[in-house]
């Protein structure tokens, strides 16, 4: 395959949906579209491409979370700088829509039929804000108040007594053809392979101690743009991923309490958290980058996804992995570095053990820590992994990168790098 990413891929840092679990996060004051905005802007500003040679804007992004989701790609390239007549699509995949967008705007470049030969640069990515709303369900055209509620806001004063709001986030993790919750399905996961708690635990903290040491390394230095929130009164720049522990202890871990199963192994710290974020990055032709002087980070070798059994669904980067290898034309044993989205720890090990059985190396799986400790916003986290993973190669002086991650109702999604 002939498309590159390019140098100067930049994402948000990543932060928690709340602060300290009592007040609204960092990021709160963030829709969607204004955090892929950011991403896109910072990312343009960095790769040294003309913007008028931006011909498509592909953005992944899972849950319509915000009055302006709607617009979503659309809204991210206006807000990224980019003029009105750029195209702008939004894909989900759920959990795995960044990498779909980086998948998807390849194979526009490659298919070349909705492609612009003039302006033959695309900008992919992913933006997610996690702060789902709470919502009403079933009152359009109810009689709330003095009328029939037929648009616009609701005074909650007025609704009948026993209306319930639903918590989108918390619903959004449910997957109904399963029957279970994410988590549950993890949990399953980690039945199936008699996972222990202990390993879950020692898996969790790998995670935040790996994270740790490449923050303070600078390792995320040249992906992550600062950003400034304005809290009214006072305005900080937020430099880092805010989960990141500073003083991870397995001791502290091993004590913390089952999150979602009575005697299940995953907790609040081997589990990913939840968190608002965005990434972006522009792909060309490697001729067209060349043409245009474009410095290219990291070459799209190979593609894949597949689906599997929704209750297992965090099994889903095993099969999509193997097809993403045979795309590439290698085997595992080639893999140097591996980002692997840790949906949670009982999920990734499960991967991990399969993965090994292809050939890749499980020290090599998520050696700057994973989602546990960095946090995962559904729709951005495919597009950063693949940059984290492309700046990794480049860095480390390897070759090959896998990017994978599950998707809650049955599938996974790979992407094979390679340096240039
Ligand atoms: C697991 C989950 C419910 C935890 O949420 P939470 O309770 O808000 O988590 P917090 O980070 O606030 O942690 C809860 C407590 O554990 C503590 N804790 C968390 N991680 C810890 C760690 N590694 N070591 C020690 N303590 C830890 C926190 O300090 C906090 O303590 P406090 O209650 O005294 O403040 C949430 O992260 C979750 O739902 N994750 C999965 C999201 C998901 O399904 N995504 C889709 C994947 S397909």
């Amino acid at each position: 395959m002939s498309i590159v990413i390019l140098d100067g891929a930049r994402r948000t840092p990543r932060a928690d949906i709340l602060v300290d679990n009592r007040e609204q996060g960092l990021f709160s004051r963030f829709t969607t579209t204004q955090l892929g905005g950011l991403a896109i802007k910072a990312t343009l500003a960095q790769t040294s491409v003309d913007k008028s040679l931006v011909g498509h804007v592909v953005m992944g992004m899972a849950q319509h979370s915000h009055r302006d989701s709607i617009y979503a790609a659309k809204g991210m390239a206006w807000r990224g700088g980019l003029a009105e007549d750029v195209p702008a699509l939004t894909v989900a995949r759920i959990c795995g829509s960044g990498a779909e967008a980086v998948a998807v705007g390849a194979e526009m470049i490659l298919a070349g039929v909705r492609h612009d030969p003039e302006r033959p640069f695309v900008v992919v990515g992913g933006a997610e804000s996690m702060q789902y709303p709470f919502t009403l369900y079933n009152q359009r055209g109810k009689k709330i108040g003095e009328a029939v509620q037929k648009y616009g806001p609701i005074d909650t004063s007025t609704l009948p007594a026993g209306t319930h709001l639903q918590d989108m986030l918390l619903m959004s993790l449910y997957d109904p053809s399963a029957k279970m919750a994410m988590a549950n399905t993890a949990e399953e996961l980690g039945r199936r392979y008699e996972i222990t708690r202990d390993e879950a635990d020692r898996f969790g903290y790998r995670s935040h101690v790996l994270a740790k040491k490449s923050r303070d390394a600078g390792h995320f230095k040249e992906e992550v743009e600062p950003v400034t929130v304005d809290l009214g009164d006072r305005s900080i720049t937020v430099e880092h991923d805010t989960h990141i522990l500073e003083d991870a202890s397995l001791a502290k871990m091993s004590r913390l309490p089952a999150a979602f199963e009575a005697g299940g192994i995953i907790t609040a710290g081997n589990a990913s958290a939840v968190v608002d974020g965005a990434a972006a990055m522009v792909i060309a032709r490697d001729k067209d980058a060349e043409k245009h002087g474009a410095k290219p980070l990291a070459r799209i070798a190979g593609m894949g996804v597949a689906a599997c059994d929704p209750r297992i669904m965090g099994w889903g980067p095993v099969p999509a992995t193997k097809r993403a290898l045979a795309s590439a034309g290698i085997d595992g044993k080639a893999i140097d570095h591996v980002e692997l989205n840790e949906a949670f720890a009982p999920q990734a090990i499960a991967v991990i053990r399969d993965l090994a059985k292809m050939g890749v190396d499980p020290e090599k799986v998520n050696p700057m820590g994973g989602a546990i400790a960095l946090g995962h916003p559904l729709g951005a986290t495919g597009a950063n992994l693949t940059l984290t993973c492309a700046y990794a190669l480049r860095r480390n002086k390897q070759r090959y990168g896998l990017v994978t991650m599950c998707i809650g109702g049955g599938q996974g999604i790979s992407l094979v790098l390679e340096a240039v």
